[in-house]
């Protein structure tokens, strides 16, 4: 640690009371960049781009006197990629459209039909710069990487070399493969300065002297902030991250500042301190989300008409939660894919958006480890690796605020939708694609919303680890309008914010569903709902205005019949210790966790993701507290009117093959035909039921049309229930090998 550190902690100690550091800020960021987006991959090569809604333009900038490309592939590896490559060759520029074939010796071959288009191509003493053109689809499903909404995985390269005078002939391509990043191309703010704020303020939130973690275990750091200031409603209309140091960087994995609601003893009794593992803070209620940093994100900002009221008589307390990993073991999800690439191209995926060397690493594991736990972290030290300049323990890293007295138009709001993280979320074990979905339904919409409905301008997805792909599903009636966001390619690493730049309206009435699809296949035991990264989550975070109060969290959690249902089972033993099951009677005197842990999922998982996904549903709609009046118990919405989306490729070029190429659907569960599997659910449901008192005033409910519910509520008693949470939760922890922490929510 080196003195300017401990002169930083210094003044923080000194600082400590005032945790509120704010100036006045002067409009005087340097002058607009005319391009909508800049990264930094690595400090030799910076990545420019502004995109329409049907083609992009990119520069890239980079320290080289020799090629430089730009590549994009489904998993950010070099198998199956589309790469732009440019030269200049004494005094002509040189560029072509290219593509690397999975399995090949990774030589990218010049594709048939051209589909870049080069605007410029110069160097000076330093740098090459070279500026072009693509359609966002190419229609060129061959040797063409579409540019979608989806995370993109956005390869970089250059070299200090380049082809002969005259030749086409690429000098050692893999050389030139310096990684790959995870990045929004689309659907991304841009941080050009703030335009017609009178007066902006800057806030930084910041955590003090956090000890970085030193071995694999993730650290989530909870910091209290008391920010008592803002007499009058401000806005915040923008937010960014502040880095301690280029360390802190490399640990960083996402900051989140939630609102707390109330004036407890305790909050202010937090706030005096300098933070504590995140675990330690379960009564705290700070539950909605005001800010949220991801790496890889530059920021974020609202729109002109919106911005995120910021009132000490509204909310006085904020926490800070950040997620710091040891990029030693920092999880790689390029490693999920790393197939028939040399070992060379393997090595130089490793590090993916890291500059790390990776000289030690066994090769031979990558390969013998086919098929089982790849996703977890990398276990291993680079020992040989560059020594760290000088070895930082702790980190002051938090997120700067922008906000103004100047108000805009309207509240911005934050609306969670999805599974509420709980075990009864259950993914089974080696399956390539597992759907779960979570319900806002259109009673909990109806009764929240204004009556011209939210405008929804930025989403967010989370998944943990296996999240394959995440969609936010909106339906009006029966018919289902266009996906929200929809993103087929979801990297767990990376979740951000994605901007809508026009808002999407949603209305009282409207149900949205949070769809999620994992793959575990490299899982060996089932993967239960819950906030640790071992457990899943399916959530899909909403940023919309103007405000409501009613509703901040719209979630549903399976029913406990459509859990036991999806198990084979009909009923268990009242009063059974360890929980048995009773009914059918083939499972008779099975306890629960046998049930789990024998369960042929192998051949029984079509029958488990049925009856999840058309099985009864708790929603769970609050603020502060739950909405009144809304069932215990619902049914997913019988959809009459898809949304399809268009296929552009097939009219424009017909001589093309016009198959969308990474569209990842399948035919839809719940767009298929009722079944009379249907009345056996219900059979089933009610033999459950039968155990459960009638709900007090028990009406019936029907939603868009839908079978009424039976009027009772549904699961088995609450004893009953926590016998089978404690058998499920024995079985996810004997059953898994790795040290588990499994929170009860
Ligand atoms: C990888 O190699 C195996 C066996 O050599 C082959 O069957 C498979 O198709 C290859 N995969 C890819 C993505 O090229
Ligand atoms: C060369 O070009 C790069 C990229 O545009 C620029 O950053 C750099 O300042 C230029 N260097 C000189 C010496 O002009
Ligand atoms: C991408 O998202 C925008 C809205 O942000 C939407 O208009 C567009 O249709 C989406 N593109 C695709 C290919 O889904
Ligand atoms: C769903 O709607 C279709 C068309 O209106 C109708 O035929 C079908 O019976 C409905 N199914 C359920 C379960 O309500």
């Amino acid at each position: 640690m080196g003195i300017a550190t401990a002169r930083r902690i210094d003044n923080w100690v000194r600082c400590c009371q005032c945790l509120l550091v704010a100036w006045s800020w002067q409009l005087s960021i340097a002058a607009s960049s005319k391009w909508d987006h800049i990264m930094d991959f690595d400090q030799n090569y910076r990545l420019q781009w502004t995109s329409t809604g049907q083609d992009i333009t990119f520069e890239i900038q980079s320290r080289t006197q020799g090629f430089v490309g730009l590549g994009f592939s489904r998993d950010g590896t070099l198998a199956d990629s589309d790469i732009v490559v440019g030269w200049m060759d004494d005094g002509q520029t040189r560029f072509q459209d290219r593509h690397i074939r999975a399995g090949s010796d990774g030589e990218p071959i010049i594709d048939p039909s051209q589909d870049y288009t080069l605007q410029a191509l110069y160097q000076n003493h330093t740098h090459t710069v070279m500026r072009f053109k693509r359609n966002l689809n190419t229609c060129d499903n061959k040797d063409d990487f579409p540019i979608t909404n989806d995370t993109m995985r956005v390869i970089f390269m250059y070299s200090k070399h380049k082809p002969d005078r005259g030749s086409l002939v690429l000098p050692d391509p893999l050389e030139a493969f310096k990684g790959s990043r995870s990045v929004f191309l689309t659907q991304r703010t841009n941080q050009h300065p703030l335009a017609n704020e009178a007066h902006i303020n800057i806030l930084e939130l910041r955590n003090m002297d956090v000890e970085l973690p030193e071995s694999d275990e993730s650290l989530y750091w909870c910091k209290i902030f008391k920010l008592d200031d803002f007499q009058q409603k401000h806005h915040l209309v923008r937010y960014e991250p502040v880095f301690d140091s280029s360390t802190s960087v490399l640990y960083l994995n996402h900051i989140i500042l939630y609102e707390c609601q109330g004036l407890s003893n305790e909050l202010e009794m937090l706030s005096r301190r300098h933070g504590q593992p995140c675990f330690q803070l379960k009564a705290a209620h700070c539950n909605t989300v005001v800010a949220n940093w991801a790496r890889g994100s530059d920021g974020f900002s609202f729109p002109q008409e919106a911005g995120y009221p910021l009132d000490s008589h509204q909310a006085t307390y904020y926490l800070l939660e950040t997620h710091y990993n040891n990029p030693d073991y920092s999880y790689d999800f390029s490693s999920f894919y790393r197939k028939n690439l040399s070992k060379q191209q393997r090595n130089m995926n490793i590090h993916n958006g890291h500059d790390g060397e990776d000289g030690n690493r066994d090769d031979d594991d990558v390969d013998d480890d086919a098929g089982n736990n790849h996703d977890e972290p990398d276990d291993y030290r680079d020992d040989d690796g560059e020594p760290e300049a000088e070895q930082q323990v702790v980190d002051n890293s938090g997120l700067k605020l922008y906000y103004t007295q100047s108000l805009r138009n309207f509240d911005a709001g934050v609306l969670s939708v999805g599974i509420d993280p709980n075990w009864r979320h259950i993914i089974p074990p080696g399956q390539e694609k597992v759907v779960s979905e979570g319900h806002c339904i259109g009673a909990c919409t109806q009764q929240s919303f204004p009556q011209e409905g939210i405008n929804i301008f930025a989403v967010m997805t989370r998944t943990h680890l296996i999240g394959r792909q995440v969609k936010l599903r909106q339906i009006r009636g029966n018919e289902e309008l266009q996906p929200i966001v929809h993103d087929t390619n979801v990297d767990p690493s990376y979740q951000d914010y994605r901007w809508l730049p026009a808002p999407v309206k949603a209305l009282p009435g409207d149900s949205l569903i949070a769809e999620c699809i994992y793959d575990s296949s490299s899982r060996k035991s089932i993967t239960l709902g819950g906030m640790t990264t071992r457990e899943e989550i399916c959530l899909v975070l909403t940023l919309y205005y103007p405000r409501q109060q009613a509703l901040t969290s719209c979630h549903s959690l399976p029913s406990l019949p459509t859990v036991l249902h999806s198990l084979g089972i009909q009923e268990l033993a009242s009063g059974s210790n360890p929980v048995e099951i009773s009914s059918p009677p083939e499972l008779a005197g099975m306890t629960l966790e046998k049930r789990l842990t024998s369960y042929d999922w192998a051949n029984q998982f079509e029958n488990f993701q049925y009856v999840t996904r058309l099985g009864s549903f708790k929603p769970m709609c609050w603020a502060n507290q739950m909405l009144p009046g809304i069932e215990m118990e619902s049914y997913v919405t019988n959809i009459t009117r898809h949304w399809k989306p268009m296929n552009l490729c097939r009219s424009i070029q017909t001589n093309m093959i016009s198959e969308p190429v990474h569209d990842g659907s399948e035919p839809n569960m719940i767009d298929m035909p009722a079944m009379d599997d249907h009345e056996s659910t219900n059979l089933i449901d009610t033999e459950l039921k039968a155990k459960v008192t009638p709900r007090p005033g028990g009406s019936t409910y029907s939603q868009g049309g839908n079978r009424p519910t039976s009027g009772r509520s549904s699961g088995v008693s609450g004893r009953q229930e926590m016998a089978a949470l404690r058998t499920l939760l024995a079985t996810a922890i004997l059953a898994t090998t790795s040290t588990v922490v499994i929170r009860l929510i």
